[in-house]
């Protein structure tokens, strides 16, 4: 029998996106994106980032059938980002998801986005391994899973005790006049300046603190030691080395997370790391990650820029594993919520 047609709808943050997937296939990925209207803000502006969802909802799931060339009628089951994110930004994809559904009168799957994140490399890299480690960086998490069964069991390793990576770089590039979202900007200037220009201190991994949080990430002190070291200067009248300021970060950022990581997959005996998450397109990372793990014999699976951020295909990947897996549908009543543990 064919593999399930699965449409997935995401509205967490500040895409809205449609996907749809045949089994690991993807036929249809189309995303709008509010964020040039939060740029001037320095940050997602929750209020204007709802609004947008209800713009774009209807268009951008239509797009995303016509791109696939299918009907609604021609859909299995839905699967929608029930949460962690913003309230009013789920509240409207939930709602449409669910009125498609009773519409068309398919299943739902209300689903965990950070989940859907490691779902997604199934697109390019074929089916999850056993026991495979995910690390999930983006402006909102920061996070070490492991997956011990993609539709059921998918454990916390370790995770940041305060700012996501994303955001601490977000903040950072503020201060040296980026735009939002400042992540891509940092990682340009970071190729041209010298990584060892300034101190960047590495949350929660020496003496005690790194023995009790193996596994966990502090990014907070990060963004005050280079806010205060970006301030000391303008204070003095000195110009601000911008390349320098960003390649010691990147760097720094890039060591504890790719250290981490590996560590953890050794520790836990597991021979492939599964990227994703908006931060996972940082050149830094990517290049850190992929030589810690040729150093250890495990297979980094880094997933192409479109797959790493905010998606829609990411939700129908992972719904269409819960579907496989043979999971209940949700009833047509679940709730969102923001704050959704695993
Ligand atoms: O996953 P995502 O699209 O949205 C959520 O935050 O959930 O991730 C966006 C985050 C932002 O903080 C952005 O600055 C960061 O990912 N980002 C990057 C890069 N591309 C995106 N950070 C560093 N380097 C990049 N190349
Ligand atoms: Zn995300």
């Amino acid at each position: 029998m064919a593999e399930p047609i699965i449409l997935g709808i995401e509205s967490t943050c500040d895409e809205t996106a449609a996907g749809i997937v045949q089994g690991n296939t993807l036929l249809a990925n189309v995303v709008a994106s509010s964020m040039d209207m939060h740029a001037r803000y320095g940050g997602v502006i929750p209020e204007i980032a709802s609004r947008a969802h209800a713009e774009a909802f209807v268009p951008v799931v239509q797009k995303a059938l016509e791109s696939a060339n299918l009907d609604l009628s021609d859909i299995d089951g839905i699967a929608v980002s029930a949460g962690p994110g913003l309230a009013g930004c789920l509240a409207v994809g939930v709602s449409g998801a669910k009125a498609l559904a009773l519409a068309a009168n398919k299943p739902i799957y209300g689903i965990n986005h950070v989940i859907g994140h490691i779902s997604v490399t199934q697109l390019q890299f074929g089916a999850i391994p056993e026991n495979a480690l995910a690390l999930i960086v983006s402006g909102g998490h920061t996070s070490l899973l492991q997956v011990k069964d993609i539709a059921r069991d998918v454990r916390i390793v370790g995770t940041t005790l305060d700012d996501a990576a994303g955001e601490c770089f977000d903040k950072i590039a503020r201060l040296l006049g980026f735009p939002y979202p400042g992540g891509p900007h940092i990682d340009r200037h970071a190729k041209l300046g010298d990584k060892n220009a300034l101190r960047v201190p590495q949350g929660l991994t020496k003496g005690n603190a790194g023995k009790q949080h193996p596994y966990d990430f502090s990014f907070s002190g990060v963004k005050t030691a280079v806010a205060r070291w970006i301030e000391q200067r303008q204070e003095q009248g000195e110009p601000i080395p911008v390349d320098d300021v960003c390649a010691s970060l990147a760097d720094s950022v890039a060591d504890v997370l790719s250290g981490k990581a590996m560590k953890a997959c050794k520790a836990l005996g597991s021979d492939t790391l599964i990227v994703g998450g908006g931060f996972s397109a940082n050149s830094q990372l990517r290049e850190a990650l992929l030589a810690k793990g040729k150093q250890q014999h495990v297979e980094v699976r880094l997933p192409r820029r479109e797959l790493c951020t905010d998606n829609g295909s990411m939700v129908a990947m992972l719904g269409s594993n819960l579907m496989n897996a043979g999971v209940e549908p949700s009833p047509l009543d679940f709730s969102i919520d923001s704050a959704m543990a695993l």
